[in-house]
């Protein structure tokens, strides 16, 4: 197999991120370090996915994560090479994960680092047995504790106070998409050379959207204004041309393509379900990381009513209804909201 180089210069991943260094001039590399070893994470856990059908690790362990639901063996697989390559860098504080229900302190014997790590460190991991993408988010912040271990209050920070964030896709190649605030760029992994090369640089969201992506099936549960605002999205109001359904239920998938393609995701309140009553998606691992990412590429994020970096988050696991995409398209939103359902 010949390997892949893309056109005009060539760039590792590596080279980028320590380029990105120098618009923080009182940068010590430690940032860097970190963005290097996430993207390590991703070449380990993408070859580790391409095997999964040979290796007969596809399929449920039986157990139950936090959110009570069905614990894949590649999750498992994933959140320890994430937890090993950061437990004694001496970068972190402590570490936050959806597969786990506390935070995940440093060990006592490594030093304790000025950085806060929170990941999914599989999203989308239903789909795994059907050869569908799924992704790792990620998300970097200072810690605001000076000393000692990471505690509680280094986490539940709101997403504007994040430092870089990104996701890697496992799809038809692996991509990793990332922000330190200064744009979002994309790297292609060329599996032949154990690279990730820049392909994708200064992603910006395309103007006009394509494509709205939510799970339809919950529509019945959705409040008025959600409603109305779908009957818009598909060109039923206001001579707007509607949009195309495209709906993969891996949000990174959803997510990136919308990002390269135009259009908004959304996973909205279920009025009716007392296990959804603000959505699915959780604020501190999925929905802040890809809010950043979404704003840095000049789009917008909402929970419908406010702008998701501006939440303040109260609890680990704390679920939001989601929004993301094109900015014209999220403030579309809000303002059916605002419009039709009383708060
Ligand atoms: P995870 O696999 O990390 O639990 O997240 C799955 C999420 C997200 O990726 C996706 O957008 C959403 O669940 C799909 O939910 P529905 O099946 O309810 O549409
Ligand atoms: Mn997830
Ligand atoms: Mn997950």
């Amino acid at each position: 197999m010949a390997s892949f180089l893309p056109k005009g210069p060539l760039q590792t991943i590596e080279r980028h991120i320590l380029e990105q260094q120098k618009f923080y001039p009182e940068a010590t590399g430690t940032l860097t370090g970190l963005l290097y070893d996430l993207a390590l994470a991703g070449k380990i856990i993408s070859s580790h996915i391409q095997r999964a059908g040979l290796a007969e690790i596809l399929g449920a362990t039986g157990d139950e994560n936090v959110q009570g639901e069905e614990v894949q063996k590649l999750d498992e697989f994933a959140q320890r090479t994430i937890y090993r390559l950061n437990d004694h860098t001496g970068r972190l504080a402590c570490m936050g994960s959806e597969e786990e229900p506390d935070i995940i302190p440093i060990p006592e014997r490594f030093p304790q680092g000025k950085y806060v790590l929170l990941f999914d460190p599989l999203d989308g991991s239903s789909n795994i047995d059907s050869n569908v993408s799924v992704g790792t988010i990620f998300s970097i912040y200072r810690r605001v504790t000076t000393a000692g271990p990471g505690t509680l209050e280094d986490v539940l920070q709101a997403g504007s106070q994040i430092v870089a964030a990104g996701y890697i896709i496992y799809g038809s190649s692996t991509m990793l998409v990332y922000s330190t605030g200064y744009g979002v760029h994309g790297f292609t992994l060329d599996p032949m050379i154990g690279e990730f090369l820049l392909s994708h640089p200064d992603i910006r969201i395309p103007e006009k959207p394509k494509y709205y992506s939510v799970n339809q099936s919950n529509e019945i549960y959705w409040s008025d204004g959600v409603q109305r605002f779908t009957r818009y999205v598909q060109g039923m109001d206001n001579g707007f041309k509607g949009l195309s359904a495209r709906y993969i239920g891996s949000m990174v998938a959803d997510f990136h393509r919308n990002l390269l393609q135009g259009g908004i995701f959304y996973y909205p309140a279920d009025l009716k379900d007392p296990k959804k009553p603000s959505g699915k998606l959780r604020l501190l691992y999925e929905c802040a990381p890809l809010a950043f990412v979404a704003e840095n590429a000049g789009g917008y994020a909402s929970d419908g009513r406010q702008r998701i970096l501006d939440i303040q988050p109260q609890a680990l696991h704390q679920r939001v209804p989601l929004f993301i995409g094109n900015r014209s398209l999220v403030a579309k939103a809000e303002e059916f909201i605002r419009t039709y359902d009383h708060a």
